[in-house]
């Protein structure tokens, strides 16, 4: 059976790009795969992250995936440092890879901005862990957003060359999985840079725990240009932020692009915004409320946690073992 996986990191801010772009996208994939589902808090620390904050995170990217319809009896529902498997195969993964592959991640290069000598070694080293979060379940797909499809590439690279270095084909080359429109929401301040929790401005992003007032006014304040909605999709070149704006419209309603235009064509900012924040509270609105819900019962998702690492243990096991066994462990 193919099999799915897939994770958001614990570092706060959980937002409507990780939404559309990722966590929403993992329902209807539980009818077609096996699914295992990660609270990624071994890529979060790669960066700073205050411990009783991240173990608040852990929980809630595992109550957001339930909020969102993920079926803990289907699906793995894990936090990923509870199952030590992905740590084994990240550093013989470590021990694979190239330095020039990772010198040549662009995502390594925004994240550690102009001071690389002080980026972390984990930070460099993250594609690697990746590679292995995937590979311990020999997961067949992975649903990825544009932002992480260079990290899959490197995830093919590893598992080919593991299995020629050791003569073994246990590795299968993971397909990416990319969904349909708006799976790259941008910030709504800077139509340049994607949505992300780390941005600096809370205005850059609409998160799962924004109630109707913030996410309103977030969009009253996204940056916008001062001409009214094209009527053609072309008409969006050049316009990165009315482009994003129609996208997260378009992605919310299930529409194209250009059936929201054909709707909004000629219409100013001043009336799409206000449709855009009715068809967010109404899309994703509840979505934040079953999360908070969820995460007013910390043992209840615990549990969840829990019973996912137990599932994904088993899983891992056998596939380390076979590692393992080649390696000459
Ligand atoms: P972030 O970049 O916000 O820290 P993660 O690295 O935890 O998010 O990514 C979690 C998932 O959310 C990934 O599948 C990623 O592709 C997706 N994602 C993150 N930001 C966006 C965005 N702005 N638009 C679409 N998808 C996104
Ligand atoms: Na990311």
């Amino acid at each position: 059976m193919s099999r799915i996986f897939s994770g958001v990191q614990p570092s706060g801010n959980l937002h409507l790009g990780n939404y559309l772009g990722a966590i929403r996208n993992f329902v209807g994939l539980q009818e077609d795969y096996e699914c295992i589902y990660c609270a990624v808090d071994m890529h979060a620390i790669t960066v700073w992250q205050d411990p009783a904050a991240l173990r608040s995170n852990t929980r809630e990217v595992a109550a957001a995936y339930l909020a969102a319809g993920v079926d803990p009896k289907r699906s793995i529902i894990i936090a990923q440092s509870t199952v030590p498997a992905h740590a084994e195969l990240a550093w013989i993964f470590n021990c694979v890879a190239r330095l020039g592959w990772l010198n040549r991640m662009t995502q390594f290069k925004e994240k550690a901005g102009k001071n690389r000598e002080n980026a972390s070694v984990g930070l460099y080293a993250y594609p690697n862990l990746m590679a292995a979060d995937i590979m311990v379940y020999k997961a067949t797909h992975v649903p990825v957003g544009e932002d992480q499809k260079q990290h899959l590439e490197l995830t093919r690279d590893i598992a080919q060359k593991f299995n020629n270095d050791y003569g073994a084909e246990i590795f299968p080359l993971v397909e990416p999985l990319i969904f349909g429109e708006a799976t790259r929401v941008m910030s709504l301040r800077d139509g340049s840079k994607k949505m992300s929790k780390s941005d600096p401005s809370d205005y850059s992003r609409i998160t799962f725990t924004d109630d109707r007032d913030s996410i309103a006014l977030k969009l009253r304040k996204a940056r916008t240009d001062a001409d009214p909605l094209p009527e053609r999709e072309e008409g969006l070149k050049n316009r990165p932020e009315a482009a994003n704006l129609v996208g997260i419209y378009a992605a919310l309603a299930d529409l194209t692009k250009q059936k929201v235009l054909d709707e909004f064509a000629g219409a100013p900012f001043s009336v799409f915004k206000p449709a855009l924040t009715d068809l967010a509270v109404e899309k994703f609105g509840p979505i934040g409320e079953e999360m908070k819900r969820l995460m007013a019962d910390p043992a209840h998702v615990d549990a969840i946690l829990h019973e996912g690492a137990e599932r994904a243990e088993a899983l891992a096991a056998p596939v380390l073992a076979e590692v393992k066994e080649v390696v000459g462990f």
